[in-house]
């Protein structure tokens, strides 16, 4: 992985294809940053006029018209499963209209494969991923925020400048291992929620109000990612199993018996991760484990 360093200006017209949160977020700040935007695609006369309407700028349309191919780069915000169709479907529209064109998608799984009709017909294609969660509610903070990049050089430059103008910082992921980049962003994000939810649940479970269950959690997580950050993922590691207390992790385990099956099973899964990342005798802190962590029963449901 090699992290970009360049200046050099991109060009300043765009088209959106899948205006979505992301297409959305991205079209509102890069108006902003003075680009000019052109068509603002979806899949419907309604989500068309209020991604518009959203970003500021631009001229909702559906489907897809030739007026994507106006823009320098056009960006690809639809969902993955759609980008292959898209891609074939664009470069059907006008098959001479492609040369010189950038075509940049927004996928973290998929690399620039995905778009190959389109660099066919000429158009330089990559991706640009922000390592970031846009929920449509807010507006994420950029700034140092990660954009995995790749794609020929042409893409990866503009994507490159994209991202700075953006406030973020470009790095080159090679599009083969695209996946594995993915994976890991997707384990503190949406793998994330879900562990935050279900100790939430836990204490909903003991008759904590949301309201409270928050104000016990989120200052621990805040605190866990500071000393993370700052010390590293050794020194932040506190808790039972940091303390060869098995004797509570026995007792956490069966009080979680009442609880579904995938929380147990998340439970067990990242107690055993811990002892395997961040124990420095993983191999005996394993066994004590797997000792009283007892196979989960099923929740009846
Ligand atoms: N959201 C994030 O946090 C995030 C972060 C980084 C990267 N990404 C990537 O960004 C891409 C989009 O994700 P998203 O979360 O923004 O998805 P999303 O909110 O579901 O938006 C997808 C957009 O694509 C449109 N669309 C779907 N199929 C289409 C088609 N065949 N032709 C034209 N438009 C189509 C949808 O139209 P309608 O509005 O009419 O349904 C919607 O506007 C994905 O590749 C994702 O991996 C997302």
């Amino acid at each position: 992985m090699l992290t970009l360093r360049m200046s050099r200006s991109v060009s300043h017209s765009l088209s959106i294809v899948g205006a979505g949160r992301l297409g959305r977020a991205l079209g509102r700040r890069l108006h902003r940053l003075g680009w000019h935007v052109g068509a603002v695609v979806t899949r419907s006369t309604s989500t068309s006029r209020a991604a518009a309407r959203f970003i500021g700028a631009g001229n909702p349309s559906v489907p897809l018209t030739r007026e994507i191919i106006e823009a320098d780069v056009i960006l690809l915000t639809v969902p993955d499963g759609a980008l292959a169709g898209v891609a074939r479907s664009l470069a059907q529209l006008d098959p001479k209209k492609w040369r010189g064109k950038a075509v940049l998608h927004t996928s973290g799984a998929l690399d620039r494969k995905v778009l190959q009709p389109l660099a066919r017909r000429g158009a330089a294609t990559g991706s640009l991923h922000p390592m970031q969660t846009f929920s449509g509610r807010s507006e994420p903070n950029l700034d140092g925020v990660i954009f995995g990049i790749e794609g020929d050089s042409r893409a990866r430059q503009i994507a490159a400048s994209i991202a700075r103008s953006l406030g973020g910082v470009p790095v080159i992921v090679d599009g083969n291992k695209k996946i594995s980049y993915h994976a890991a962003g997707m384990m503190v994000a949406g793998l994330g929620l879900a562990l935050a939810e279900g100790a939430t649940q836990v204490l909903l479970s003991i008759g904590f109000t949301r309201r409270k269950a928050l104000q016990a959690l989120l200052p621990l997580m805040r605190e866990m990612l500071r000393n993370f950050e700052q010390h590293g993922a050794h020194a932040a590691w506190t808790g039972p199993i940091s303390r060869a207390d098995y004797g509570t992790i026995a007792l956490h385990a069966a009080a979680l018996r009442k609880h579904p099956n995938e929380l147990q099973e998340a439970y067990r899964g990242l107690a055993r991760l811990s002892a395997r990342l961040l124990s420095k005798s993983h191999r005996a802190t394993l066994r004590n484990l797997n000792r009283v962590l007892g196979k989960s029963r099923r929740k009846s449901k």
